[in-house]
């Protein structure tokens, strides 16, 4: 045998025998990956039953709720406690195990698994969310900027108003997602990416005329500040999000929390007008809508649809922006020392 086959041959022996090693290592990578399967199953069937089984106590509980003994209503009280809080374990536990898509993203991306099975990635995952949304607001504000001070072309109007109607839509994917991987997005923030889907929708076929020119500049200079607000708005979650996973710790907070809370009030409270303003701003839009459709001259239902979405809007965000604030004041006072 020539000394450049043996050569070849020692190479190939030795490449074999990584080779062994590499079929044995994605052997039981696969039984793993079946053994967390089962797991994955076994774990969400038991909590299915443990919700049955919940819902059947906590019926007992309230019927023997009535006129018990002072020991056996400490006991219930007790018992009654810890129902109230294991639906916020199974709500976490869930985060972590495969679920059916629902109806839009099984819809948008057929029934492929989006469950994201450790910390890292989920934190990776929002905070991509977040830097996505960040982006596409300064190339919107830069848009409306330009729009609005410079260029007053159809043009450039259908291109910003084609490109809201992209943003939105796609934030309601990302946001779908976030909400199957335990996060806790109000379900009124992803419906207002819908509305605001639409409504951007509905502007892009407004033809143009007398009526579309006396509200275009109203409506860019609206968008204009509501990318401002968004800047905020951005970064104040990234600060309650990486605060928070500095803490090492998501929902469940304990004294270590004083420092983000201190954080999270300020940022609100900074926050917080600049949010309320743009809620009457979009008030005042639908407002002068619905005042142009009474005007004789205005033949174009988008005028009356824009003036409906924004009234929506600005009711939503509203009473869902105090909602959020009293909910949190609430929390303060009750457990002034968590979340
Ligand atoms: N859009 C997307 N996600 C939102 C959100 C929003 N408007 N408001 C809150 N969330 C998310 C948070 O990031 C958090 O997610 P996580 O569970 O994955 O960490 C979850 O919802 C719970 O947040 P919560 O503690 O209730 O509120 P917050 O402190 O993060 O934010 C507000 C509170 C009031 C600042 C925020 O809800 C807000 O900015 N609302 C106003 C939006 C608005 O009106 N926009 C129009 C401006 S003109």
């Amino acid at each position: 045998m020539s000394k450049n086959l043996k050569n070849i041959l020692e190479e190939w022996k030795g490449l074999e025998e990584e080779y062994q090693q590499l079929q044995e290592t994605h052997r039981m990578y696969l039984k793993k990956l079946d053994e967390l399967s089962k797991l994955q199953n076994s774990c969400s069937s038991s909590i299915s039953h443990q919700r049955k089984r919940l819902n059947e106590i906590s019926q007992l509980v309230k019927k023997s709720s009535k006129g018990p003994s002072e020991e056996d209503a400490k006991i219930l009280d007790e018992m009654k406690e810890k129902i109230k809080n294991r639906p916020n374990a199974f709500f976490q536990m869930e985060a972590f195990l495969p679920k059916k898509n629902g109806l839009y993203l099984s819809l948008v991306l057929g029934n492929v698994n989006v469950t994201l099975f450790n910390k890292q990635s989920k934190f990776a995952y929002k905070d991509e969310y977040e830097k996505f949304k960040l982006y596409l607001t300064v190339i919107l504000l830069l848009f409306s900027f330009i729009s609005y001070f410079f260029v007053s072309y159809r043009l450039s109007d259908v291109i910003l108003n084609f490109l809201l109607v992209w943003y939105y839509c796609t934030l309601t994917i990302r946001e779908s997602i976030l909400i199957t991987n335990g996060s806790r997005i109000k379900g009124w923030w992803v419906f207002h990416h819908y509305i605001s889907a639409v409504l951007s929708g509905v502007m892009l076929t407004w033809p143009e005329g007398n009526l579309y020119h006396i509200f275009r500049n109203q409506f860019l200079a609206y968008s204009l500040y509501q990318s401002f607000v968004q800047c905020l708005q951005c970064y104040y979650q990234s600060g309650c999000l990486y605060r928070l996973r500095a803490l090492g710790e998501r929902h469940n907070m304990d004294l270590t929390v004083e420092g983000f809370q201190s954080w999270m009030w300020k940022g609100l409270t900074f926050l917080l007008p600049f949010l309320f303003f743009g809620h009457f701003w979009q008030l005042f839009n639908g407002l002068s809508l619905f005042r142009m459709a009474q005007l004789p001259e205005c033949k174009e239902w988008q005028v009356s649809v824009c003036g409906l979405c924004f009234l929506i809007l600005f009711a939503g965000n509203f009473f869902t922006t105090v909602a959020v604030v009293r909910q949190k004041l609430k929390s303060r006072n009750q457990k002034p020392k968590s979340l």
